[in-house]
This record gives structure tokens, C-alpha cells and sequence, in this order.
């Protein structure tokens, strides 16, 4: 471990792991709590291989609260210690057998520290409500202070959701196979829309054209497939080597056949009814994820009365505070999780269909046909 500049060796008492690439270790040094520093273990700083070792190495390797450790690194700017390399140089469990080491969180910065009566009351800003009404001991502010924390809480409770719905299935397709499942399920379920060669299929918010590719190239589909997207550009729709191949293989078995009728189409621009009209003869939108465009999609598909099938991810709520839906009791609602937005999509037309895709992550699909076509 030549040219370090500093080692920083004391008794770990809290671990924060970030992601699967970083982690947070706070040390006592002589374990005095006045003394307390913070070592960070970046992987790309240390290495995976560090990283690993620390996390999930063998036990007698690895970093648990209350071992002690040497770590090597640098210190950084703001005071934190940038790890390079460490070692165990005491194990608590080895020293202290059958004990359990209590983890001791750092204590809030004195500007976060609030008195119970300046505390915000947490139905209130979740809600905009609060059961307790004259009764509640904490602070029911509005404002944007109030409106940023709202936002907040609802972000946090769309993330749990996802988490969730991740979880709930082991036998889920990898989330990175979405595009070809979504290619398929079309294929079944609007056979006639996507091989109809006078007719454009609209993939809104297509980004990097995988679904496209997927309908184009590895379906056949003989309608021409369109990407919109701001980002549709040459160097964004850059084909991996994979999808170079499976048009390569193409291109052989589809001898004689115009080459710009095999490939999907590109239009860098925001989805709207201007692009709708560009294109001409629609005979469906989709969108897999497509964001912001989630709601313009199914809009305009409706009001131009032509089939559509998306994938909605997130909900967008701050960019969109005008949402209103039936709630239960039929009410007036703001749609703020996941599953409102659905409702809330599904409320815009009658006999919108939703089914279940199968790959991890959100895979609900809200389909749409209008009446008599
Ligand atoms: C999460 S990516 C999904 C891309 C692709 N559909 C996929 O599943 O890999 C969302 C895409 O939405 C695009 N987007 C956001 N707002 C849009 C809009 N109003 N019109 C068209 N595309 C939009 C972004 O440029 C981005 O490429």
C-alpha cells in the first residue's frame, strides 16, 4: 500500500450501504465518540474486489459493526476518508463471543434537530390531512415548504410500490427483456395493426428504438414502425451488436425487400397530435415507459380514435398537478402513486383493458380499442 496518503484506523460503529457500489463506514478512534470520522468505500475507487471483500467477504474478512479496522485511503475534501484498502485488525464477535454489537447512528446536524412542537405533522404532509385536527401537537404549515415534502413522501411511496411489485414474483422475466416481451404481447394481441404495410405503429417515447427494433426487425411486423422521441437521434438509435446481427439475418431472408421498409422510423421530436398528424394513417400507439409521455399518448390515442397500448412507469405527479381522478367514494382525486396513475389513465376512455406483462418492475400494460373498430 505504497504512496497512501493517510491511514485512518478505529472501532466501526455504523454501516450505510448506498448501493451496491458504495458504502459508508463510521469510526470511533479510541472509541471516543468525539472522535468520530467517516470512511467511504467507493468501487471504483478501491476496486469491486475491495468492496466485496468488506461487504460479503469471509466473516473473518469482512467488516462488521464493532470490528476494529485499519483502513487506508486519503482524506477528501468535506473531511470524509476515500478508501483505497482496509484489514479487520479486531473482530468483535471473536472478542466478545455471544455478544451483539448495537450499531450507533451519527446524531442529527444541530440544524436538524426540531423541537416535538416545530416537528411537522407527518398525516398532514402525506395527506394534506390530519385525523387528530385541533388535537395534533405538531405543525400543519402550507406553502411550497409543505408541497416539496408532499412530493416527497409520495416519491418514496411510488419507489415502495415498485420495490414491491418486484419482489413479488421470482418467476418474472428480467426487466431487461421488457421490450421483447412487450414486442410479443402486441404481436398477439393487435395482430392485424402491425402488419398493415399502408399503416404507421407510433412508439412514443421509443428512446433507443428497442421496442421498434423488436417489432421490425425480429417480428416482421409489415406496418411501418415509428419512433418518437426527442432523443431518436442517429447516435442515440445505435443498434447493439446483438440487434446489428438479427438485421443482418434479415436483410439475407428478406431478399429484394426495400431496405427503409425493414427498419424502424425516427422522429426527434416531443409526442403530440402535430406528430399524430405528421405520421398519417395510424393504426396504433404504444409506449413502453415512456414518462412524461405517458399521459399525451393515451390523449391523443383517444382522441384521434385510434388503438393504444402502453406501459406507464412513473407517475410525474410535480410536472403534472392538474391530475384529477374519480376516487373511491367518487371524489375528486390527484392520482400520486403508481396505481392511481393507472386508475387514473384507465378513467380517460371507457373499456380501457389492463393485463400483467411479466418482467420485473412495472409491467402493466393499459390497452384500449375503440368502440367498433
Ligand atoms: C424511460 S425512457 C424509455 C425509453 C424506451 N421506451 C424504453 O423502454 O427503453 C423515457 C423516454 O421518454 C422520452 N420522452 C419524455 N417525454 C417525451 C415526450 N413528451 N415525447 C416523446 N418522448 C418523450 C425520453 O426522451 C426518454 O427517451
Amino acid at each position: 500500500m505504497a504512496n497512501l496518503e493517510e491511514e485512518l484506523e478505529g472501532r466501526v460503529v455504523h454501516i450505510r450501504s448506498v448501493s451496491a457500489k458504495m458504502c459508508f463506514y463510521d469510526v470511533l478512534i479510541d472509541d471516543n465518540a468525539s472522535l468520530r470520522r467517516t470512511a467511504l468505500m467507493k468501487s471504483w475507487v478501491c476496486g469491486t474486489d475491495t468492496l466485496e471483500l468488506a461487504r460479503k467477504g469471509r466473516e473473518e474478512a469482512r467488516i462488521h459493526v464493532g470490528d476494529k479496522v485499519r483502513f487506508e485511503g486519503r482524506k477528501e475534501e468535506g473531511g470524509v476518508f476515500e478508501v483505497v484498502n482496509f484489514a479487520v485488525v479486531a473482530s468483535f464477535r471473536k472478542h466478545n463471543p455471544g455478544k451483539t454489537f448495537t450499531s450507533i447512528p451519527p446524531s442529527p446536524a444541530p440544524d436538524q434537530e426540531e423541537k416535538k412542537s416545530e416537528k411537522q405533522c407527518k398525516f398532514w404532509i402525506s395527506t394534506g390531512r390530519c385525523p387528530r385536527s385541533g388535537q395534533c401537537p405538531y405543525l400543519h404549515q402550507d406553502g411550497p415548504a409543505k408541497a416539496a415534502k408532499m412530493e416527497f413522501v409520495r416519491e418514496k411511496f411510488n419507489r415502495r410500490e415498485a420495490l414491491q411489485m418486484a419482489k413479488e414474483d421470482h418467476d418474472l422475466k428480467s426487466r431487461h427483456r421488457r421490450a421483447s416481451v412487450f414486442a410479443s404481447w402486441l404481436k398477439e394481441e393487435f395482430p392485424d395493426r402491425l402488419d398493415d404495410e399502408s399503416t404507421a405503429v407510433v412508439d412514443v417515447a421509443g428512446g433507443k428504438g428497442e421496442l421498434a427494433i423488436e417489432l421490425k426487425v425480429r417480428l416482421r411486423s409489415r406496418s411501418k414502425v415509428v419512433v418518437v422521441d426527442p432523443r431518436a437521434t442517429a447516435e442515440v438509435v445505435r443498434m447493439s451488436k446483438w440487434q446489428r446481427k438479427m438485421v443482418r439475418k434479415m436483410r439475407e431472408e428478406e431478399e429484394g425487400a426495400e431496405a427503409a421498409a425493414l427498419m424502424p422510423g425516427r422522429i426527434g421530436k416531443m409526442f403530440g397530435a402535430d406528430v399524430m398528424r405528421e405520421l398519417g394513417k395510424v393504426s396504433l400507439v404504444v409506449g413502453l415507459h415512456p414518462d412524461e409521455a405517458t399521459e399525451a399518448l393515451v390523449d391523443v390515442a383517444v382522441s384521434a380514435s385510434v388503438p393504444f397500448a402502453v406501459v406507464p412507469c412513473c407517475v410525474f405527479a410535480r410536472s403534472f398537478p392538474g391530475r384529477r381522478m374519480r376516487g373511491d367514494s367518487d371524489q375528486e382525486e390527484e392520482p400520486r402513486t403508481y396505481e392511481e396513475f393507472c386508475r387514473y389513465l384507465g378513467q380517460k376512455a371507457e373499456g380501457v383493458r389492463e393485463a400483467r406483462l411479466g418482467f420485473r418492475g412495472r409491467d402493466k400494460v393499459l390497452y384500449w380499442t375503440p368502440k367498433g373498430l
